[in-house]
C-alpha cells in the first residue's frame, strides 16, 4: 500500500475533475475524498462534505469547462464549506481558468472578469490558488498583488512535446499562433528540439474576429506542431495549420493544455489539415492524452 505523503492534507475532486482529481490523490500517495453534490431542477448546485476537514489543508481539484458557471459556484461553496468546518489551509486547484482571458478591459465598461474571479475566491477563503497554462502569467500576476491568495502556475507544454516525441515529432518545429503564446512554443521546443516561432493574430474585439500574420518559415517538407493554450471554437489553430501546410510542411500536429473544443472544432482543425491532435486533462476529452496530475501534485508536495 502506498504511504500518504501527508498526514494533513486531504484531496477532495470536484464534480468537474473527478478523473482529474483521483490522478493527483494517487500521486500524493492519498485517497480521493468524495463530495456529495448535485444540480437543482433550477440549476442552483447543491454541495456537502464527506470528510472531516477541521485542521487540514484542503485541496479542491475543479476545472470549470464546459459550464464554467456552474462549476465555479461549486467549487466557491465546497471552498467557503470547508473554511467554515475548520479547515487549515484551502488550496484550489483549477485546472482550466475560465475568464482568464478576459484580463483586461479591451473596450470601455467591459468586466474585469479575472479580478472578480479572484475576489470571489479570496471571499470564500481560498489561500492557495494553482492553476494549468493560465491564459496570461503576466496579467494574472497583476491582479494576483490586488489579492491574499498565492498562485501557483503550472505548464502541460513539456508533458504534451514528451507525448508529441513518442509520436514521431522528435525534432519537430514549434510553433505559437500568436506572439503572446510564443513561451508555449518555446517550453515545447526544450523538449522536442528544431527551433520555435510564433505567427501574429489579431482579434477584432468588437465582432471576435481573428486576422493571422504569416510569415515563411521555410518549413517545406518538414514536421511542425502548433503550441496553443486553449482550442474554443478551432478558428486559431485551423488557421495556423493551414499556414504551415500552404508553406509545405510534411507533416502537421495541434497540441493545447485546454481542450474545450466548442461545435465543429475538431473538423475545422482536421480539414485544415491536422495528422494529429493532442491536449491534456485539464479538461477531460478524447484528446487526453497527457495527464498533468504529476505536474500539479509536484507543487502540491512544496506547500
Ligand atoms: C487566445 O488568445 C487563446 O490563446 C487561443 O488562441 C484562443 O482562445 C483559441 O480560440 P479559438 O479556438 O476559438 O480560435
Amino acid at each position: 500500500m502506498v504511504q500518504p505523503i501527508f498526514s494533513c492534507m486531504i484531496v477532495i475532486p470536484g464534480p468537474a475533475s473527478i478523473e482529474l482529481g483521483g490522478r493527483i490523490a494517487g500521486e500524493l500517495g492519498l485517497e480521493p475524498k468524495p463530495l456529495d453534490y448535485r444540480v437543482f431542477p433550477d440549476g442552483e448546485s447543491y454541495i456537502r462534505l464527506t470528510s472531516q476537514v477541521a485542521c487540514e489543508t484542503v485541496v479542491i481539484v475543479q476545472t470549470t469547462a464546459p459550464d464554467p458557471d456552474t462549476r465555479l459556484m461549486q467549487l466557491l461553496l465546497t471552498a467557503g464549506t470547508a473554511k467554515d468546518f475548520g479547515a487549515k489551509r484551502i488550496v484550489c486547484v483549477i485546472p482550466y481558468l475560465s475568464y482568464a482571458r478576459q484580463d483586461k478591459r479591451f473596450l470601455e465598461g467591459e468586466a474585469l472578469s479575472l479580478d472578480v474571479i479572484f475576489r470571489l475566491l479570496e471571499a470564500a477563503g481560498v489561500d492557495d490558488l494553482v492553476v494549468v497554462d493560465v491564459h496570461s502569467a503576466v496579467s494574472m500576476n497583476a491582479i494576483k498583488e490586488r489579492h491574499d491568495i498565492c498562485v501557483h502556475n503550472v505548464s502541460a507544454m513539456p508533458l504534451l512535446a514528451g507525448y508529441l516525441e513518442r509520436q514521431g515529432y522528435d525534432g519537430a518545429y514549434s510553433l505559437s499562433p500568436d506572439k503572446g503564446a510564443v513561451h508555449l512554443a518555446e517550453a515545447a521546443s526544450k523538449v522536442l528540439g528544431g527551433g520555435y516561432g510564433s505567427f501574429d493574430k489579431f482579434r477584432n474585439r468588437k465582432t471576435g474576429d481573428i486576422e493571422m500574420k504569416v510569415k515563411d518559415l521555410n518549413i517545406k517538407g518538414e514536421r511542425a506542431v502548433v503550441f496553443d493554450d486553449i482550442i474554443s471554437s478551432g478558428g486559431t489553430m485551423a488557421r495556423a495549420i493551414e499556414a504551415l501546410r500552404a508553406q509545405g510542411a510534411a507533416k502537421v500536429a495541434a497540441a493545447c493544455t485546454h481542450a474545450l473544443f466548442m461545435g465543429g472544432a475538431e473538423e475545422k482543425i482536421r480539414k485544415a489539415g491536422a495528422d494529429l491532435i493532442v491536449a491534456s486533462d485539464t479538461v477531460e476529452t478524447p484528446f487526453s492524452r497527457v495527464s498533468v496530475a504529476s505536474a500539479v501534485a509536484e507543487i502540491l508536495k512544496g506547500l
